[in-house]
């Protein structure tokens, strides 16, 4: 395997003919850094099958998407069942599969606000059904301006939130330097980071109240008195799989209703079982303002939701809030949806995640404690990852041992990614679907550990 024009070639006469020489004609690139050094023809559960007939361990589900696995048996038969009748409507058309969907998920989001710290909060129990993170995203933000009449929005500065307008606003880990103006109105503050903490207390560890009332202490003297909203994710996943500690959200909530604005959480990785429940804010029973999901609804297909209260839907609708798309409210990946939900009740995979996510962290753990390369293991669920530094007591960040054991593991047949954008550091994500079997996990562990040992070995 050898790095040609910033990609990796299994064969070096690969990127001169065929199928490789078309991408390089052909293919404008997009952002990835280099391309996964295979053609992949088919995937299905935990595998995706090169067309030289490798068999790979796809530790990503996707882009952290496909939830139950590729192609899985109900979600093949709701899409054959329900494209042949009801394919794509007019935006103004309702559907069964549509209502159907939007109740289901506004029950979740409702019995998980009753749950709130502060006691029941009011019900997240209207939703409209889009397609992606970004788009969501967009759509959350363009509701809370409608709602609040402002116009700033706060966000982590590890964030990542999508590349539509809005939602790149809101993101700070990367994708930012294009030198064109952006939205006005972006106010970062700094991420929970408890392996590399800003502000410590007397004993070393993240001083997070420390570091919020700093944050807002910034957006106060930044704000030009408009502030609408903040944004942010249960867990930092592009971040580097940051899981801010217990008491954080709270906190965060308080500082934004005190000031007036509206708490989103994007939920785009954290929702519909990859941290063994419905929605990741769950765990802390801090209720968000506005919810959006997206990537892990679909399970693969694009599909995404913004959820919200009564009264906001209300004050939105009465100031003229607009989000008419093309896409909004389709049928198809509605049904899909549905199924997803029913899927995951009816295989208990809450139930699968808890275990298979204990089992994945104690493997974890040992490869961090096998080795010197390896810094921390941190997340919740089946949504995990490992920093790569050069050694432990310099948690110096080591992007380039992190390519290099991506490309160990590749050959050994396990699918791998790093935060793989430039700038966002060397921690591995590690997101298998929420049905993977122990063996799986297992046979991820160890090619990890191996990989991780050869790249060390080689230093
Ligand atoms: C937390 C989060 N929000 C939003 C997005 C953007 O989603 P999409 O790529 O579907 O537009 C992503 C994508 O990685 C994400 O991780």
């Amino acid at each position: 395997m050898f790095i040609d024009n910033n990609r990796w070639y299994s064969d070096p006469f690969e990127c001169r003919e065929g199928f490789w020489n078309d991408v390089d004609q052909h293919m404008l690139r997009y952002g990835a850094p280099y391309f996964t050094p295979a053609v992949i023809d088919h995937a299905s559960g935990s595998y995706v099958y090169t067309e030289d007939g490798r068999k790979i361990l796809d530790f990503t589900s996707g882009q952290m998407s496909a939830t139950l696995g590729h192609a899985h048996p109900a979600i093949v038969k709701t899409v054959q069942e329900t494209y042949p009748r009801l394919d794509h409507l007019f935006s103004a058309m309702l559907s069964r599969p549509v209502v159907n969907l939007t109740r289901r998920l506004t029950d979740a989001a409702t019995a998980a606000s009753a749950k709130d710290v502060d006691g029941p909060a009011e019900p997240l129990d209207h939703a409209v059904l889009l397609t992606t993170g970004s788009e969501v995203n967009d759509a959350a933000l363009r509701l809370a301006k409608a709602v609040t009449g402002k116009f700033e929005v706060v966000s982590f500065n590890r964030s990542w939130h999508g590349l539509t307008s809005a939602a790149a606003g809101a993101t700070y880990s990367s994708a930012r330097k294009v030198g064109v103006p952006g939205v006005p109105g972006q106010i970062a503050i700094p991420t929970p980071y408890e392996y590399r903490p800003d502000f410590t207390d007397a004993d070393g560890n993240l001083d997070w109240s420390r570091q919020l009332d700093y944050g807002f202490a910034m957006v106060d003297a930044q704000s030009v008195g408009s502030l609408a909203a903040c944004i942010v994710e249960p867990i930092v996943s592009g971040g580097g799989i940051l899981v801010p500690p217990p008491g954080y959200f709270k906190a965060l909530r308080d500082k934004c209703h005190e000031r007036g604005m509206l708490l989103i959480f994007d939920e785009a990785q954290t929702s519909m079982g990859r941290v063994g429940s419905w929605f990741g804010f769950e765990r802390d029973g801090v209720t968000p303002d506005i919810v959006t999901v997206s990537k892990t609804l679909g399970a693969g297909l694009p599909l995404a939701a913004m959820i919200t209260t009564a009264s906001i839907e209300r004050r939105a609708h009465d100031a003229g809030f607009v989000f008419y798309t093309s896409h909004v409210n389709d049928p198809v990946v509605a049904a899909v949806g549905y199924t997803v939900m029913d899927v995951i009740e009816r295989d208990d995979l809450f139930g699968n995640v808890e275990r298979r996510g204990a089992q994945l962290r104690d493997g974890l753990r040992r490869i961090m404690d096998g080795h010197e390369i390896v810094g921390d293991a941190r997340g919740r669920g089946l949504l995990q990852g490992i920093e790569i530094v050069e050694d432990k007591a310099s948690k110096m960040r080591s992007e380039h041992l992190a390519d290099l054991i991506t490309q160990e593991c590749f050959k050994r047949g396990l699918h791998m990614n790093i935060v793989c954008l430039p700038g966002m550091g060397g921690v591995f994500r590690i997101a298998p679907p929420l049905t993977v079997s122990p063996d799986e996990i297992d046979l991820g562990l160890s090619i990890l550990d191996e990989s991780i040992g050869v790249v060390e070995r080689s230093r």
